[in-house]
């Protein structure tokens, strides 16, 4: 373990978790025993193969799903125990997903999709903050289709953060971007990320993307075959792809 490591206490930790998919008499082991500790504030990128699992485990770290065994905790809180009721409030309190495709409201605008969050947190940020700190406060009352592909995906950043989450669990973010336009959207991630401190997990097929993480963890057939540390994290700006 790092210094780093051991002195920011975990926000989310999992211990030995499964995760079965049964569809009639066909059963898919999507997850094999997953233990992982995410520290405070962290940036996570999270590579791995089709069908090695990222997804199936991003979406029951962030209470969209639940292990077949094995649990998880949040803080001080066990996830594995929360009814389905819980679980929402989980979501609806601490977790901000951004996921490939932007699913904004189109017949809604900027700072109108953002509100739709922070009309039910605890303690939001204003729309228009959180649509600044992606860039795009000169763009409040600007419909989806008025705005480019990145600009929307920094649209729904910017509804992820809004609530202050505690976690932010991107899937394949720059996944439908070039990678200029990418760049951009990872820079304002990485920005929300060090501001917020917000743990952030991305994840990402592209592998270069692995250089702008304080921690890279990669997984194999259901499994956490590789996990390490970026002494000197890179900014977006400087990768390339
Ligand atoms: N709802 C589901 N029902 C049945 N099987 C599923 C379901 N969701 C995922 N799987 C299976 O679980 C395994 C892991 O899938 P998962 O989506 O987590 O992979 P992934 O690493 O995110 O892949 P990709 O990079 O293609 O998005 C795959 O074999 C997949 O087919
Ligand atoms: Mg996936």
């Amino acid at each position: 373990m790092t210094s780093a490591e051991a002195d920011a206490p975990a926000v989310l930790r999992t211990e030995a978790i499964t995760k079965v998919y049964r569809t009639g008499a066909v059963a898919v082991q999507a997850l094999r025993g997953v233990s992982l500790a995410l520290a405070e504030g962290d940036l996570v990128v999270l590579l791995g193969a089709s069908g090695s699992g990222k997804s199936t485990l991003l979406n029951i770290l962030g209470g969209l799903d639940r292990p077949t065994e094995g649990q998880v905790w949040f803080r001080e809180q066990n996830l594995t125990t929360l009814s389905d009721s819980e679980l929402t409030l989980y979501r609806r309190a601490h977790v901000g997903f951004v996921f490939q495709f932007y699913n904004l409201v189109p017949s809604l605008t900027a700072r109108e999709n953002v509100a739709l969050v922070t009309e039910i947190a605890t303690a939001p940020m204003r729309p228009e903050e959180a649509l600044d700190r992606v860039g795009l406060g000169a763009r409040l009352n600007h419909f989806p289709a008025e705005l480019s592909g990145g600009e929307q995906q920094r649209v729904a950043i910017a509804r992820a953060i809004a609530k202050r989450p505690g976690l932010l669990l991107c899937d394949e973010p720059t996944g439908a971007l070039d990678s200029a336009t990418g760049i951009t959207v990872l820079e304002a991630l990485v920005e929300v990320n060090r501001d917020l401190g917000a743990a952030t997990v991305l994840i990402t097929h592209n592998a270069a993307i692995q250089a702008i993480a304080d921690r890279v963890i990669t997984m194999a057939d259901g499994r956490i075959a590789g996990d390490s540390r970026n002494a000197v994290p890179l900014r977006p700006a400087q990768v390339s792809w």
